[in-house]
């Protein structure tokens, strides 16, 4: 049985032993048959990284600037919904590990603590992303608030016009058992979990989402945000409604959710200032290809134009490294990072982010990489399938 954790896969064993299952599977799973899911980890972790050896790597420089943002390291932590289940206002808890350790913390629109919360928690402002829904009056107002919080960058995520069905949340009573049944249900796992039941449960209301309360009203609860999802998502949204988003935001944004070199090009097209690589953690359509696959060719398409984000099954720095190679400027951590807020709250947090930090100097280390721009191609081996 792990008592200390080493690595994020050890995390993630305590998350799953602290976080009642309705809550775990959420985190954990991924959509259909998982074969996405499998396939960014499976993928990422078989980029053959290039050893080097004899190179004087006594110095190595993890600093990098991203999107203006000078960043300790090129990573940030990703926008994960409802983290603030995961431990008690876990938003706040792990935007202060993220600042502490000099990178950038993404507060996702379904959060618990609102935007106003977490920014009052942190001394620096911190990045938002933003979903496009219907209610374009509740959009103007995010923009608002955001703008008044000095949030230099918002991403918009577009690979979510309607939910994929995760059979996990079916079956653990997230979203498969209604009404008062699954209410039971829920608090009988939570009873199952003191640890969490006590931090979270009992001292870590309101369990609302934050940001869209205002919308669901009285429903304002995790499960009616999952009915909230289907019917306010805006499935009529184009490349057109980017300029709606532009000229009313007229700041720097990036489109999170690109996976394939056309889209990355249009993206380049309206203006955005970046773009994450990224399907969801295989949340949404299973069958997608991984995006350490997918990564490269869009780097040779508009690697010269914006900035190029990637996230999808990093669990290591060795990952964020081979992410880097195949032409990311940065990564997004997301169950990286929520694994160890469940597990440990913020501490956890800045534990996995001082390892990532360790992990990625020996990647670097050893493939002779002295800087974060030395990190190309030529650090991995040709397979023929990334190059
Ligand atoms: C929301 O973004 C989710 O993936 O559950």
């Amino acid at each position: 049985m792990i008592r200390k954790a080493a690595s994020t896969l050890d995390y993630r064993e305590l998350a799953r032993r602290r976080l009642p299952p309705f809550l775990f599977e959420y985190i954990d799973g991924g959509s259909y048959a998982e074969v996405t899911l499998k396939r960014n980890t499976e993928d990422l972790s078989a980029v053959p990284l290039r050893q080097r050896v004899l190179r004087d790597i006594s110095k190595i420089d993890l600093t990098t600037t991203i999107l203006g943002q000078d960043l300790a390291m090129p990573l940030s932590l990703g926008p994960v919904g409802i983290s603030g289940m995961y431990a008690r206002r876990g938003e706040v808890q792990a935007a202060r590990a993220a600042h502490a350790a000099g990178v950038q913390f993404t507060l996702s629109t379904v959060s618990c603590c609102p935007l106003t919360e977490v920014s009052a928690g942190v001394e620096k402002p911190i990045w938002f992303q933003l979903y496009v829904v219907k209610d374009r009056g509740f959009m103007r107002e995010m923009l608002a608030t955001a703008r008044e919080l000095g949030c230099p960058t918002l991403f918009f995520t577009v690979d979510l016009p309607l939910p994929g069905t995760r059979y996990r949340d079916v079956h653990s009573g997230l979203t498969g058992s209604p009404g008062l049944a699954g209410d039971i249900r829920r608090t009988l796992q939570a009873m199952m979990h003191p640890h969490w039941a006590w931090d979270v449960g009992l001292w870590g209301r309101p369990h609302t989402l934050g940001n869209v309360a205002p919308l669901l009203g009285k429903n304002s609860g995790l499960v009616d945000f999952l009915t909230w999802t289907k019917d306010n998502f805006d499935g009529s949204l184009t490349w057109k409604d980017i300029d709606w988003i532009r000229s009313e935001w007229g700041d720097q944004f990036v489109i999170k959710g690109i996976l394939d070199p056309e889209d990355a090009r249009e993206a380049a097209k309206v203006g955005a200032d970046g773009i994450v690589v990224s399907n969801h953690g295989g949340r949404q359509l299973d069958g997608v290809p991984s995006t350490a696959a997918v990564l490269p060719g869009i780097a040779d398409a508009v690697g010269d134009q914006l900035t190029i984000l990637a996230d999808g099954g990093v669990r290591s720095g060795l990952d964020v490294v081979r992410m880097l190679a195949l032409g990311a400027k940065g990564v997004l951590l997301g169950r990286a990072w929520a694994y160890a807020l469940a597990a440990r709250g913020e501490a956890g947090v800045a534990h996995v982010l001082q390892l990532m930090d360790a992990e990625m100097r020996v990647a670097m280390a050893l493939t002779g990489c002295k800087n974060i721009a030395e990190i190309t191609r030529d650090a991995l081996v040709e397979t023929g399938y990334h190059r």
